[in-house]
């Protein structure tokens, strides 16, 4: 088997970012008219008055502060509460691709290649902004790289799924360098008139590179020294977007076609899931947590990663144990733990060790041990 390395990290952020107060601002507003135009249907019982978001309850519940976005008009504009993205010709980039090329260059840069090095693309997130054709192969296309390239979709754990796919084709020899991003519009699917959720998900887009390591001319890479995925079906986190939609119109833009979730049930269902697939990954590779530098979880929920950080280390985490980027970023989904790695990974020295995880839907979860080569 093939050695592989990660060699490389980029990160595209948006320009225009959301504070907590805001979007409390515009979602309080949006109740506020709500109520008010409703208010003899609610005097009368028929209809159940809105209740106003609070950016204390968001702070504490989550740890989130601000998100990117890339429309922050639509997003605060209360009779429209959506991201405005006009629609782009055929002939241009998507989106999602262009996003997808801006990190994927920084990640070329750090690992000392061109992009026709690179022999297979994989677009690994949980918001593909259409069908087909993939994404992938669009920024196949849009940066001159031979091979092949494909979509995948676990989520917010679609990194850890994308970087052991990768993997896996690097040490049989399928491919020999691979690029791997996670690229998301995720204020595209959030329902900004929920007050459970509306404040939890930002767009960003990340990319990884992974190589056989006899070929990384970047030597301060990271080695890959294990990968470990897990999936155990759960309702409690869904989004019933889908091409079947028009096949019943009458449920078509029902709050179910975008991001839904039990929040409280999914916090105490996943967060010992997780910790117990990355406490017998380690014991599996004859690892002790202590041996750990440094875990770069997904960005869900602060007082999650935490739970998890201190079930897996065994003491109250530290923000160089367990850093966190949902506070600027919130949840993007599958970038979130890509997104700490590539800001959190610099000061490691030789042989240390970390922890990529990421987590979400599905239920899914995935973990990748690395050690800092060089
Ligand atoms: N502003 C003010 N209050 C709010 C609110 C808001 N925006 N949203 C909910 N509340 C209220 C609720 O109505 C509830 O009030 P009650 O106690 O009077 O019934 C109270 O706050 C607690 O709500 P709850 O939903 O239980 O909050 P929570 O502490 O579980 O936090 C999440 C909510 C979503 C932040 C948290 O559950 C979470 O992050 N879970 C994990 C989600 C996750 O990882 N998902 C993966 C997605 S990829």
């Amino acid at each position: 088997m093939n050695q592989v390395i990660l060699t490389g990290t980029g990160l595209f952020t948006p320009a225009e970012s959301i504070s907590n107060e805001e979007l409390v601002e515009s979602f309080n507003n949006y109740v506020e008219k709500f109520n008010s135009e409703n208010a003899a249907a609610i005097e009368a019982g028929e209809m159940e008055a809105l209740a106003p978001s609070s950016v204390a309850f968001i702070e504490k519940a989550s740890g989130i502060k601000s998100r990117y976005v890339m429309d922050k008009k639509g997003v605060l504009d209360t009779d429209i509460m959506c991201p405005r993205i006009p629609e782009r010709g055929n002939d241009e980039p998507s989106l999602l691709a262009e996003m997808g090329v801006n990190a994927a260059k920084q990640a070329l840069e750090e690992a000392q290649l061109d992009a026709n090095d690179i022999d297979a693309v994989l677009v690994a997130c949980a918001n593909l902004q259409r069908a087909y054709p993939a994404i992938s192969i669009e920024i196949q296309d849009l940066l001159g790289i031979d091979g092949f390239a494909f979509d995948m979709n676990v989520a917010c754990s679609s990194a850890t799924f994308g970087i052991q796919t990768g993997y896996d084709m690097i040490r049989s020899g399928s491919a020999k360098r691979v690029m791997m991003l996670n690229t998301e519009v995720c204020s595209g699917h959030l329902n900004f008139r929920d007050r459970d959720s509306h404040f939890i998900f930002g767009d960003v887009a990340t990319a990884v590179i992974l190589e056989d390591a006899e070929l990384a001319k970047n030597k301060q890479g990271f080695e890959i020294v294990d990968t470990r995925l897990v999936t155990k079906f759960s309702n409690n986190i869904r989004n019933n977007f889908g091409f079947l939609n028009r096949t019943a119109p009458e449920n078509r833009d029902d709050d179910d076609k975008l991001f839904i979730q039990e929040g409280r049930k999914v916090f105490r269902e996943v967060s010992p899931m997780v910790a117990q697939l990355i406490t017998d990954h380690l014991a599996d590779n004859n690892l002790q947590a202590s041996g750990l530098r440094r875990m770069w979880l997904h960005q869900a929920n602060r007082n999650m990663n935490d739970f998890i950080a201190k079930k897996v280390l065994g003491y109250d985490p530290t923000e160089d144990d367990q850093p966190t980027v949902l506070d600027e970023y919130a949840n993007t989904s599958s970038a979130g733990s890509i997104i700490a790695f590539h800001k959190h990974k610099d000061d490691f020295k030789a042989g240390e060790m970390g922890v990529i995880c990421s987590f979400g839907a599905g239920y899914s979860a995935g973990s990748v041990i690395v050690r800092r080569a060089g």
